[in-house]
């Protein structure tokens, strides 16, 4: 039987290792990452509308406060997934589509790229596709260059812009003190000033480490700490230098290691478990208050899977059934 209205969820991305590379002749720039998706995630109620429109509601996790700086109905990432996917699929129907955000917006977790996913599993289902995973890769790269991993979450390397996504396989869990801040940072911007701090050298081709790949598979979470790495950390401290006050206080109170995630400005703390967290996140709380204004500090698992299909609760039915 045919349902008028989904609901997917998508996870938040970290970064434990973005090397960045040359700058190429489409603007992007080379990248070889260690994606983890931890357990923050975005929601998207997908309902069809028979009109071929495709509208955008973005609330917060209660469903209830609007959102804002997420993009208008043109830019909004889950709506160009929705509108990608019905040209791709020559799709008459349209959505209404409600997204419930729990990962803050420009904060390097990967928010819209997590809508856009979560987006694309909801109407795969709503307008029934039958793409398989493969296909929504396909139509996920042409959207942003995170939209791939938050369809397989977990853990992966990530090649190309960043789209081309290969799991890692591993066993350990890690835990993070996630430290959210506003405003965002404009991932255009820190690339650009990346750009700016090294100009007149010659990039390599970025490579991720051995040790952080060794790290990942021997499943040793602590192992991790050796080989965290973000080529775009500088760039995201000299648009936000108090990220640096952070990232001393997460080192001074214990944290086993501390990195930027993504383009910034969410801080991540690597911690043994969830009492550790408590106590890193009780130490850094004030610094972060004093030194970024609006933040925030939540303990986060790793890895977990990426976007799927929820149940659909408030009408007791499951999706697809
Ligand atoms: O792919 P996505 O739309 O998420 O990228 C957002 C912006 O981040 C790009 O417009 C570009 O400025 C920067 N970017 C980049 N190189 C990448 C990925 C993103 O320069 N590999």
């Amino acid at each position: 039987m045919s349902t008028n209205s989904l609901v997917a969820r998508a996870p938040a991305k970290i970064n434990l290792a973005l090397h960045v590379g040359p700058t190429r002749a489409d603007g992007f720039h080379e990248l070889a990452t260690v994606y983890q998706a931890v357990d923050v995630y975005d929601e998207v109620r997908a309902t069809r509308r028979d009109d071929g429109r495709v509208s955008v509601q973005t609330l917060d996790r209660a469903g209830v406060a609007p959102v804002v700086g997420v993009g208008d109905d043109v830019h909004h990432l889950a709506v160009r997934a929705a509108q990608t996917l019905r040209r791709r699929c020559d799709v008459r129907s349209g959505a209404d589509l409600q997204v419930r955000k729990d990962i803050p917006v420009a904060a390097g977790l990967a928010g819209g790229s997590a809508d856009a996913a979560a987006t694309l599993v909801a109407c795969n289902a709503l307008w029934e596709l039958g793409l398989d995973g493969r296909a929504l890769l396909d139509v996920a790269a042409g959207i942003g260059s995170d939209v791939p991993f938050a369809l397989v979450g977990a853990t992966a390397l990530g090649t190309g812009r960043g789209e081309r996504v290969e799991p890692l396989v591993e066993v350990a869990r890690s835990t993070w003190v996630l430290v959210t801040s506003s405003p965002g940072l404009s991932t255009p911007a820190v690339y650009a000033r990346a750009d700016a701090m090294r100009a007149g050298q010659t990039q390599p081709a970025p490579r991720v480490a051995d040790e952080l790949l060794a790290a990942v598979r021997s499943g040793d979470a602590g192992r991790l700490a050796a080989g965290l790495h973000n080529d775009l950390q500088p760039a995201a401290i000299e648009l936000r230098p108090g990220l640096a006050d952070v990232l001393a206080a997460g080192a001074a109170a214990g944290a086993t290691a501390g990195l930027i995630s993504g383009s910034g400005p969410t801080v991540l703390l690597l911690v043994r478990d969830d009492s550790h967290a408590a106590a890193v996140a009780a130490t850094v709380a004030p610094v972060a208050r004093a030194a970024l204004g609006e933040a925030a500090l939540r303990t986060a698992h790793g890895p977990v899977p990426g976007a799927a299909l929820v149940s659909d609760a408030p009408q007791g039915q499951l999706p697809g059934h």
